[in-house]
């Protein structure tokens, strides 16, 4: 293995033997009332009680305006929404969904159900009727907090959806025959009773996406605030003189336990930018806010790359520490970021099940650079076969995690056999290979199964599958994700179509524009190859694995089992 290390000068920041230490006695750093908690009162409510009653939690840098709220005013109107909720019926373990775009109600919402006892499941506003129907089904959600814009999209299968009782719209001053204004909460009061959980009960729920099926439901419960807090404050290293900048959307899982959990339970002064990726822009944030740590992932990071050197434009001193996250951080992009920030991409690797950062890049660790880095003290990650087993040191295999941290997830919805698929031999099953170094450092090496990550979210070839055959003119589809510089991945679809429509520039636009509107803005194919067929098993399954071995040019392996090519 190639090994270009990144040295660290032991700094004011303890060492990682230390952390374990830090960790038994984390627990007081994390509020219980007897045995019972509430992750959003730990991240908002109990700072109230101290100095940080009046500091800055949020600050958070509209499309057309800035707005700034201290704890004490989340604290308020996350009271003033939980009232509402318990007034609208709410019960503990009820689903409320939120389908927004980054504004203060999306944080101020999940806080509040989270206060109520009821589960929060959130949806990235780019989703279509299609995705949003599969996600508020199969949660049997009751209450949805969206705007009128986004509502339109639900409207459109609303009849699907009989337990959705209630839909709250953040931009509207009146009450609907089905709706009820955001707004309804200034009326309610400002104290609210906050549900004591059990610290295994359900808090927030996503769905993600794996190779087969409809997306699943990846719950977590209230205890997963004590792993989002000390990888918080271990990893992203949190201090409270910091501006902490995570440019994630919480319609994904790094939203929620690091721009709405982890860094609030920690103190932290946290920067919100609601518009979409522009690098001029979150260049100037940078420097307007003087964020010290910054929370982003590999594909923003080589947009940044390829848009030249505008940095140089804007003070970006004010940097300390950098982070990130969801795809395979390239040496080239750590070199970027010394070279123009002085400061090097710390990689960190976790998913949607895990809940919290688990292998990591730590401040006072030398870099290996490529690597994932090593795993947070008290998780122990190894690799193991396909049986469970441990392979030796440099051999590559599954990555695997010993269950039981703090933030391990707790079920999947309506789904326990999918749940279990995830164990075996006493190990969680990542679904990503890796190898580990004789240094304990983790290498990732793939995906183990057909899973498409493009730009860092998410994308499970099935769901896009399903959503190519209801278009009139496709009769059969297979969806790889195909390597691409900057996205990591694109999704690439190979199409068979219907007898009487032939392959054509305008049907391909019109097949890629029905995904966007049906499921969802970032998960439609960029490439369209069409086909007269698809590689199948004799009982019909496309084998992926061929067509993606035909579009790299590599070898299509065994090919027995194969109907059709
Ligand atoms: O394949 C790994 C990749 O992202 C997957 C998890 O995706 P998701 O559940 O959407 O959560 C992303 C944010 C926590 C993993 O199975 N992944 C995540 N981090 C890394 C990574 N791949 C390589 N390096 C990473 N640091």
């Amino acid at each position: 293995m190639d090994e270009e290390i990144f040295k660290k000068t032991p700094g004011k920041t303890p060492n990682l033997n230390e952390y374990t230490k830090n960790q038994y006695s984390a627990e007081k750093q994390i509020e219980m009332w007897n045995g019972k908690i509430n992750a959003a009162h730990n991240a908002i409510d109990r700072h109230c009680t101290t100095w940080r009653k009046n500091k800055i939690a949020l600050i958070w840098e509209g499309e057309k305006e800035e707005r700034k709220y201290t704890f004490n005013d989340l604290r308020e109107e996350t009271n003033r929404f939980a009232n509402l909720l318990v007034e609208l019926g709410i019960k503990k373990g009820d689903r409320a969904f939120i389908f927004l775009p980054r504004v203060p109600e999306l944080y101020i919402g999940f806080l509040g159900i989270v206060k109520t006892g009821a589960i929060a499941g959130t949806m990235f506003s780019a989703f279509g009727p299609d995705a949003i129907k599969d996600r508020l089904k199969d949660s049997g959600a009751s209450i949805l907090i969206t705007n009128s814009e986004l509502k339109k999209r639900v409207d459109a299968v609303r009849h699907e959806l009989p337990e959705l009782r209630h839909i709250i719209l953040t931009d509207s001053e009146k009450a609907t025959h089905d709706t009820i204004p955001f707004s309804e909460a200034k009326k309610m009061p400002d104290k609210f009773d906050v549900a004591r959980m059990d610290p295994e009960e359900n808090a927030f729920m996503l769905y993600t996406s794996g190779t087969t099926g409809k997306p699943k439901g990846v719950v977590h419960c209230h205890w997963a605030i004590m792993h989002q807090h000390m990888t918080a404050k271990w990893v992203l290293d949190l201090q409270d003189d910091d501006i902490y900048w995570c440019t994630a959307d919480p319609g994904w899982v790094t939203g929620i336990a690091y721009e709405i959990l982890g860094n609030w339970s920690n103190g932290a002064t946290t920067l919100v930018h609601e518009g979409r990726f522009d690098p001029e822009k979150w260049y100037s944030l940078i420097q307007k806010h003087k964020v010290t740590i910054w929370y982003t992932a590999p594909t923003a990071i080589r947009m940044l790359m390829q848009s030249g050197e505008s940095y140089k434009k804007y003070d970006m001193s004010s940097l300390r520490h950098m982070c990130s996250v969801g795809e395979p951080l390239n040496p080239e992009a750590i070199r970027w970021g010394i070279k123009a920030f002085g400061l090097a991409f710390h990689d960190t690797w976790w998913q949607t099940e895990t809940g919290g950062m688990l292998i990591c890049n730590y401040i006072c660790l030398d870099m290996k650079i490529g690597s994932m880095g090593k795993p947070f003290p008290g998780i122990t990650a190894s690799i193991v076969d396909d049986a469970g087993k441990e392979l030796p040191i440099g051999e590559e295999g599954n990555l695997a995690i010993k269950p039981g941290w703090p933030s391990m997830m707790k079920v999947i919805w309506n789904n326990p056999k999918k749940y279990e698929e995830y164990f075996k031999g006493g190990w969680y099953i990542s679904g990503d290979r890796a190898k580990m170094d004789k240094d304990g450092y983790f290498w990732f090496i793939g995906r183990a199964d057909d899973v498409i990550k493009t730009a860092g979210e998410r994308v499970g070839p099935f769901e896009v599958e399903s959503a190519l055959i209801e278009h009139k003119a496709v009769a059969e589809a297979g969806v790889i994700g195909k390597p691409d510089p900057t996205r990591g991945e694109i999704i690439k679809a190979f199409l068979k179509l219907r007898p009487g429509f032939s392959p054509s520039p305008q049907l391909e636009n019109e097949i890629k524009e029905f995904i966007k509107s049906r499921l969802a803005g970032h998960a439609y194919p960029r490439e369209i190859a069409f086909v007269e067929s698809l590689p199948k098993t004799r009982s019909g399954k496309i084998m992926r694995r061929v067509l993606k071995a035909r579009e790299l040019g590599l070898p299509v392996g065994d090919l027995s089992t194969l109907e059709e090519y």
